[in-house]
């Protein structure tokens, strides 16, 4: 999509510039803005990192990542020079007080040369135990105290446990205002996401339904086929429950279960999303195990591929008790979802990359049909598919063509690569737009965030006290894993097989 309104001439100040994040999703990023026409005029990219790289060399590297990563390849020659002269770099160590005296100069330069002041924007792509120091030296050197122009960006994780949030909230919001930070979950850029606030409160069909007299449950599924890569150092403090579930899908699920807001404004969305963590039902210390369960892979097969087990990982502890895969039964006590379980999974080498939320609704309250005419018959389901195949899905009855009355499930599909002609943005390019324009939506404020971790805490400290006894208990390219199977059997349901993963499945056995 081209753009409308482009924002305030800006200055993005990049800490931890020579990192992957930086090569792999925000230079890329910039670049697919850029190409849309949606960065400033006056705009400008100050990258600073502790690896030594000429300016030149840096600019080489964002190519290679703009070329892999990017909506748009490889950039034609004339684009990027035109882009890449916007780029600097300088190795320097963020400790030393000298640091922000080089960043200060750097930025006035531009802001002479542009003849105004700008927005500066410092992303802070570096290690959690470095954000505080950051943003210490950033407000001694008086860099962040224009509470509408400075605006610092924070990635996670955002902390390792609620005290730790806690403290570094307190750090952050000692030196600046809330509404200067904008900490990042990606997954609230992706457009998909997003839709899900489109779906229900731009449709007057949904709401009336979207509540305990008519939902009988719900499931979040978050699967990856990839394994940890070589991301072990960080990996192993974290665990599924930290990585993916604290964040992710407890975002996911705040869209699903909020209460209609009264206006777009950032902080009523993100109050009411608010309220659907204050509304869980707090997990009780000693029945965890009847709400919560983990896993952890063994080698296994996918795609025809051996892949080791986690423990095999490099630089994986040999009896390491991290999960890489995390099952949650979660209730929110309010009136509208009072007793409906939502059920949340997410993990590592599964069969599939699928990320979809079902809503699975009540049966018809009378039966009408005669037995053998309902021998298929399905409680309705609609699926929301956040990737890939992204779209909705409605799972309904309907006659079979026949002389008898015969039900059977069909579905109806709405296929976003079908139906809009442009191509989605990446999640990274909605939030650094949001972000330069000043939008917080998408973003988690500090409440949030702790709330979030208020939920899972619980299950945190259980599992840290009790070690789990069967790990690794899930083979590399199986959903299975008996304890997560247990968790919803218990209520006498089933785990949904996501859609595409389905239709993965039926493309196997079709080619066999
Ligand atoms: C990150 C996690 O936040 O999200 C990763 O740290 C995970 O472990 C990734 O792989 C998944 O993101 P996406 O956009 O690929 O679903």
């Amino acid at each position: 999509m081209t753009a409308t309104k482009k924002p305030d001439p800006t200055i993005i100040v990049i800490f931890g510039a020579s990192g992957d994040l930086t090569w792999r999703k925000l230079v890329p990023s910039l670049y697919s803005l850029a190409h849309d026409g949606w960065l400033p005029d006056r705009f400008a990219v100050v990258g600073f990192g502790r690896n030594k790289l000429s300016a030149d060399k840096f600019r080489e590297r964002m190519r290679d990542g703009v070329a892999k990563f990017s909506r748009y390849g490889r950039p034609g020659k004339k684009e990027w020079d035109e882009f890449a002269r916007q780029l600097s770099y300088q190795t320097l160590d963020l400790s030393q007080d000298e640091t922000y005296r080089v960043i200060s100069d750097a930025i006035h330069k531009h802001e002479k040369s542009w003849e105004c002041q700008a927005r500066r924007v410092y992303y802070l792509a570096i290690p959690p135990g470095l954000v505080g120091t950051t943003v210490d030296h950033l407000s001694k050197a008086g860099l962040c105290r224009d509470c509408e122009r400075d605006r610092v960006v924070v990635e996670k994780p955002f902390g390792h446990d609620l005290s730790s949030a806690q403290e570094l909230n307190k750090l952050l919001l000692n030196r600046l205002a809330e509404s200067q930070v904008y900490r990042i979950d990606h997954y609230l850029g992706k457009e998909t996401v997003q839709n899900i606030l489109a779906f229900r409160f731009a449709n007057a069909l949904f709401e009336p339904i979207w509540d305990r007299r008519y939902i009988d449950h719900v499931q979040i599924t978050v699967a990856e086929s990839v394994g940890i890569g070589h991301r072990a150092r960080y990996y192993e403090r974290m665990g599924a429950l930290r990585d993916m579930v604290q964040n992710h899908l407890m975002q996911v699920l705040c869209l699903i279960a909020m209460e209609p807001p009264v206006s777009f404004n950032a902080d009523e969305i993100r109050s009411r999303k608010v309220d659907v963590l204050h509304a869980i039902r707090p997990i009780p210390d000693d029945d965890v195990a009847l709400y919560a369960a983990r896993g952890q892979y063994a080698a296994g097969w996918l795609r025809g591929e051996h892949v080791p087990g986690y423990r095999d990982e490099p630089n994986v502890e040999a009896e390491s008790n991290t999960e890489t895969f995390a099952a949650l039964k979660l209730f929110v006590d309010n009136w509208r979802w009072q007793n409906v379980p939502i059920y949340l999974r997410t993990g590592k080498r599964l069969p599939a990359r699928v990320s979809e939320v079902s809503i699975h609704f009540r049966p018809v309250p009378h039966q009408a049909f005669p037995h053998n005419a309902i021998a298929d018959m399905q409680p309705n389901c609609l699926a929301i598919h956040i990737q890939p195949d992204e779209g909705v899905l409605l799972r309904f009855e309907a006659k079979r063509p026949g002389l008898r009355m015969r039900l059977s499930p069909v579905d109806m599909r709405f296929d976003y690569g079908e139906a809009f002609e442009e191509s989605p943005p990446e999640a990274y390019e909605t939030l650094l737009l949001d972000v330069m324009e000043g939008d917080s939506t998408q973003f988690m404020r500090a409440d949030q965030i702790e709330a979030a971790w208020s939920v899972i805490m619980p299950v945190l400290n259980a599992w840290e006290q009790t070690p789990p006894t069967d790990f690794p208990n899930y083979q590399a390219g199986t959903w299975g894993m008996q304890a997560a199977s247990v968790l919803i059997a218990q209520d006498g349901r089933s785990w949904r097989m996501p859609t595409a993963a389905q239709s993965d499945a039926d493309a196997k056995e079709n080619e066999e």
